[in-house]
């Protein structure tokens, strides 16, 4: 096995995530080297020797063996990542918004500089998806993929519903225990599950598609109305994200849905995220795990580096085997 250290760009949420689980969990071989943040000012819980501005210290260090990308902005991510790649370090990410932006660059850039892109934190935080959908999942016998993506819409509907808070009140509390977004428009209007939904589209059925390809209709406009249309009627309401295969169309969407309280999904509350996946032989299986937060999403971010300390097993991956004969056909709805 192989020790590695890490250059890690970010120490927000999930930075922060990151370093604690590190701290804990003894059995994974990686030390942190240097750390690349914005504002040197700010109080860490680590010391200042490890913390740069400059870029470069990370990315030219023949010592950092993978970079660790855990920053807001995804045009800056992307061309670190590539950087990072083309000086043939290995990459874990867990920027959903870059991964689904970039798919094609970043799939020719791991095939030319043959270097390992690992981004199981970006889609549904600790639930190991990608993974799954990888190793377990034939593309071929996979009928549908669904469920909830995004932690803090589900922490504000379950509030809203349950506990009969305001949304402005729930969107602050969602933000303040660091589920949002920094853009939070992001998280309501349905925008962060729908790059979900791309990485899941990739990975389910190696169909590549932008994210202005899919439908997206958020929480914010749901009125009181809604909320107890649905009280009475013993459904709740979940953000929905889902993609179906149907001989060789695809169609996906996100969107706001009643839920009938036998569906497990209406028991799948606060943070935690859940994924229906469907399969011709599997049937239906239900995979449920916190989807924000910074230990949760740290874990998953863990996992990639672990991954990477055993051989590198993700270096000739399976899943770049894009099936030109798949469309994704648009689907609306209207409310
Ligand atoms: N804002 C995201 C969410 C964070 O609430 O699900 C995890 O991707």
């Amino acid at each position: 096995r192989n020790k590695l250290k890490l250059g890690i760009f970010g120490f927000g949420c999930v930075g922060t995530g990151l370093y604690k689980v590190l701290e804990e969990a003894e059995s994974v071989d990686a030390t942190i080297k240097k750390i690349c943040i914005k504002h040197p000012d700010k109080p860490r819980p680590i010391d200042k020797k490890y913390f740069t501005t400059d870029k470069n210290e990370l990315l030219y260090d023949s010592e950092i063996g993978v970079i660790v990308e855990l920053i807001d902005d995804a045009d800056a991510a992307f061309a670190i990542v590539s950087e990072a790649m083309k000086n043939g370090k290995s990459v874990v990410s867990a920027n959903k918004k870059m991964i689904a932006e970039h798919l094609p660059e970043l799939v020719k850039l791991e095939k030319k500089y043959q270097v390992p892109l690992l981004y199981e934190a970006s889609v549904c935080a600790s639930i190991p998806i990608i993974r799954n959908l990888e190793e377990y999942y034939d593309n071929d016998l996979l009928t549908s993929v669904s469920g909830i993506f995004n932690g803090s819409t589900n922490f504000i509907l379950t509030k809203m519903i349950h506990e009969k808070l305001s949304y402005p009140v729930v969107l602050q509390e969602a933000q303040a225990k660091g589920f949002a977004e920094s853009d939070p428009t992001l998280d309501v209007e349905g925008i962060d599950p729908k790059y979900k939904l791309c990485i899941i589209l990739f990975h389910a059925f190696g169909l590549i598609t932008k994210p202005e390809s899919i439908f997206n209709f958020g929480i914010s406009r749901i009125s009181d109305f809604d909320l107890e249309f649905a009280r009475q009627r013993n459904f709740t309401i979940k953000l929905i994200a889902r993609c179906n295969k149907n001989n060789n169309e695809i169609t996906g969407l996100c969107a706001p849905t009643f839920i009938e309280k036998e569906n497990t999904l209406a028991h799948v509350n606060y943070e935690y995220n859940g994924v229906i996946l469907k399969s011709a032989f599997s049937e239906k299986q239900l995979m449920i795990g916190k989807g924000a937060g910074d230990k949760p999403t740290g874990s998953a971010v863990l996992s990639d580096i672990s991954a990477l300390t055993y051989d590198y097993r993700y270096e000739n991956k399976k899943y770049i085997h894009l099936n030109k004969q798949l469309k994704l056909v648009d689907t609306k709805i209207y409310k």
